[in-house]
């Protein structure tokens, strides 16, 4: 099984608010269709739910947070979901949609509900789910990062790759010369910060990267603007992005 992110920076334009990258998205689809591996697949808010994040000032943390910012941020996902569903749709794939609501309560995932997941990717469905804002408990609301769903439904499915798809070939060691890092050695690489992000950029999914590692899983970054890569990396293990090799105690 196949595990893979759908970065906001890929399927929106992080530039300008509520612009979806349609033919991103579609091109895409094409070449997951080509994978025939159970898929599940979780995508990021990109200019949809950060945009709102940031207008709204609703962070990751359990807080009370206005209630109609909430709203704006879930339907706004719901609207870029739909956008990622329909594409799928259109090129003969079977998304099924998940919010994040199925799975989680609080902020804790459910992992008999999650278990089923698996289930249903296998059945020849493709599980799709998103990160988006969601009831804490006591009036307080949060934001979970997909990048955060990757680390949970990494845990407990073990899936035998997960890919986070970029707008990048992977992580540079050097951001003038983008001089790509084929495989991560160190745990803590120096990464610069997008400002627009509610739920930490690219902090935050090389952290979430680096404890899927650890768990034993492979991560790969790769460059969502050239999917056959994703193909590549699940069907020939070639990885023209960043490896994360999944090593325990590492
Ligand atoms: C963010 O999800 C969801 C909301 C802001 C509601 P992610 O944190 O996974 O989004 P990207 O991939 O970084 O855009």
């Amino acid at each position: 099984m196949i595990l893979i992110k759908l970065g906001g920076s890929i399927i929106t334009n992080k530039k300008k608010p509520l612009s979806p990258r349609k033919k991103t998205i579609e091109n895409i689809a094409k070449n997951l269709k080509k994978i025939d591996e159970p898929l599940i697949i979780v995508h990021g808010g990109g200019s949809y739910g950060h945009y709102w994040s940031v207008k709204y000032d609703m962070h990751t943390q359990p807080r009370k947070y206005d209630t109609h910012g909430v709203s704006i941020v879930k339907n706004s996902m719901i609207e870029l979901n739909k956008i990622i569903l329909d594409s799928l749709l259109k090129n003969k794939l079977n998304p099924y949609c998940l919010p994040p609501t199925d799975f989680m309560t609080g902020n804790k995932p459910m992992s008999k509900k999650i278990k089923e997941i698996e289930k249903i990717a296998r059945s020849g469905l493709i599980p799709i789910t998103f990160g988006d804002a969601l009831w804490y408990g006591q009036n307080k609301t949060y934001i979970l990062s997909g990048d955060k769903i990757m680390t949970y439904l990494s845990k407990i499915l073990r899936p035998r790759l997960s890919i986070f798809a970029l707008n990048e070939d992977g992580l540079y060691s050097d951001l003038k010369s983008k001089k790509l890092i084929y495989e991560l050695k160190s745990e803590k690489p120096t990464i610069s910060e997008n400002t627009m992000d509610v739920t930490g950029g690219m902090t935050r999914k090389v952290q979430e990267a680096s404890k899927i590692a650890r768990m034993g899983i492979s991560v790969f970054f790769v460059n969502g603007n050239k999917p056959e890569r994703i193909v590549k990396a699940v069907k020939n293990r070639k990885f023209e992005g960043t490896l994360f090799r999944g090593k325990r105690n590492a």
